[in-house]
């Protein structure tokens, strides 16, 4: 893990964000209770289905995420990258294969249920009330919360200061970048154990991106595994402790991010050499 970008002295480690038993707990910690051994956190695995009727999208597709992981898939358009992310949510019938979260079997569960048991998605599109204000955002990711969400959303704005800064201000008004950091924070006030985000720079200048990259660095190192599509796969793939490439609807090749930088075979098809 040392040779990771994001090991270093950077970030908030404040783990409050994450609810106890979350992706904090480190993978076979002492007195978790730890499901079959090896099984990852957050698993997709061997998804086969497409959409309605329609012919299958995603073909024995396996993707996993685990505690202290930024995990992210890569790939052509139309590869299903989004597909994939669907349905591990919950919004594609799996027609084979699972879905399991903390050993549990969610397979069956609509997108709100797998939100109550700490599923927090950013999608690529549509992912803001654009009329609504930025707080007002915020508080709507809390809706399936009870309890006073004032500290967390304390949290959201010291990781993305410049939202606090237009916090009354239509979402909608705020460029790319400030966008996908109220989706990214209204998935956040759920307290997720873990987070999917679906091309979150995507549209964004290169310095955007990076400053995005490095926030999702942060909310990572606050304990929170993310899985994440990226179009920047160059980029993605440094900062990406396990990576998948996707290639019509099915893994064609899956490593660390270094290891997938290294491969001449992912370099000639998907780097540009
Ligand atoms: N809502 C939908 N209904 C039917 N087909 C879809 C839908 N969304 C995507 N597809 C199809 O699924 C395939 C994979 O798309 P997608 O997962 O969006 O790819 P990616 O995110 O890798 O660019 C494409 O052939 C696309 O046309
Ligand atoms: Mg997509």
């Amino acid at each position: 893990m040392s040779d990771t970008p994001y090991q270093d002295d950077r970030g908030n480690k404040d783990r409050s964000i994450t609810r106890p038993g979350g992706g904090t707990a480190q993978p076979h910690a002492p007195g978790r209770t730890t499901p079959a051994p090896g099984t990852p956190f957050l698993i997709g695995d061997a998804m086969t289905g497409g959409y309605g009727k329609g012919p299958d999208i995603l073909h024995a597709c396996t993707i996993a995420v685990d505690p202290g992981e930024i995990a992210v898939i890569v790939g052509p358009n139309g590869a299903g990258k989004s597909t994939a992310m669907k349905a591990m949510f919950g919004m594609l019938d799996v027609r084979s294969g699972h879905v399991m979260l903390d050993g549990e079997d969610i397979t069956d569960l609509s997108p709100q249920q797998r939100v109550v048991k700490g599923m927090g998605f950013v999608p690529q599109t549509q992912n803001i009330f654009t009329s609504m204000t930025v707080e007002e955002n915020l508080e709507m990711g809390a809706f399936i919360r009870r309890d006073d969400f004032r500290d967390t959303m304390a949290q959201i704005y010291d990781l993305f200061p410049i939202l606090k800064e237009k916090r009354l201000q239509p979402a909608g008004e705020l460029s790319g970048g400030q966008r996908q950091q109220v989706a990214v924070g209204r998935a956040l006030m759920t307290k997720p154990k873990v987070l999917m985000l679906d091309e979150p720079t995507a549209g964004v200048s290169p310095i955007v991106m990076d400053e995005l990259f490095d926030r999702i660095i942060e909310v990572a190192r606050t304990g929170i595994p993310i899985l994440m599509v990226e179009q920047n796969a160059r980029q993605a793939l440094e900062i990406a402790d396990k990576a998948y490439v996707l290639v019509q609807g099915a893994n064609a090749h899956t490593g660390t991010g270094k290891e997938l930088l290294a491969d001449p075979e992912v370099r000639r098809s998907f780097l540009g050499g």
